[in-house]
């Protein structure tokens, strides 16, 4: 069967890794959205102040959606990706808590400023916002990272692609 499942969050959450164990388990492709944007060169440019790559969303999309399209099964996790979503099977949307972000974002050395910036963000829950104003409801789903393992953070996620795919694991 034909899995798509897409992994968004705040940074610092736990996509990558959540995504890596996610791919190695159910021998998924694991398609990490900046590994993607070099290596095929989707990008407008630099942005200074956010010291970060402008990423171009459209040829990202148009990757992701061609890849669907031929047969590929695939977890993606990055920054919000707005698919066509007939063509997704599944959306995690990953949250940790302020007191653990902020030692997740620390151990990476972001600045101060960057850290309370995220961990606002992640308060307002602005990425689940935007997901779901684009995902139907019955296919969006979050998990708190807070003060799961890894492991177990792959548990609960094995248990919604169960639920909602019957996808045998
Ligand atoms: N339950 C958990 N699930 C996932 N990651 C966890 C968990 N607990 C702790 N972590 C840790 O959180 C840190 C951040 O994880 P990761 O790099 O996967 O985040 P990310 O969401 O991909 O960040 P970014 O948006 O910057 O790519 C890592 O050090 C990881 O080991
Ligand atoms: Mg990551």
């Amino acid at each position: 069967m034909k899995l798509v499942i897409l992994i968004f969050g705040t940074p610092g959450v736990g996509k990558t890794t959540l995504a890596n164990l996610l791919a190695k388990k159910l021998q998924l492709e694991h398609i990490e959205l900046l590994e993607v944007v070099e290596k095929y060169g989707y990008f407008l440019g630099y942005d200074v102040f956010r010291d970060a790559l402008i990423i171009d969303e459209y040829k990202v999309t148009n990757y992701l959606e061609e890849k669907t399209k031929s047969g590929s099964s695939f977890c993606y996790s990055g920054v919000e990706i707005f698919m066509d979503p007939s063509l997704v099977n599944l959306v995690l949307v990953l949250h940790c808590e302020g007191r653990v972000l902020r030692k997740r974002l620390k151990a990476r050395g972001y600045s101060s400023e960057k850290i309370e910036e995220n961990i606002a963000a992640e308060n307002l829950g602005i990425v689940e916002g935007i997901v779901k104003d684009h995902y139907p409801p019955d296919k969006v789903f979050t998990l708190d990272t807070t003060d799961a393992t890894p492991q177990e953070t792959l548990k609960s996620a094995l248990n919604i692609i169960n639920e909602v795919i019957s996808f045998k694991i």
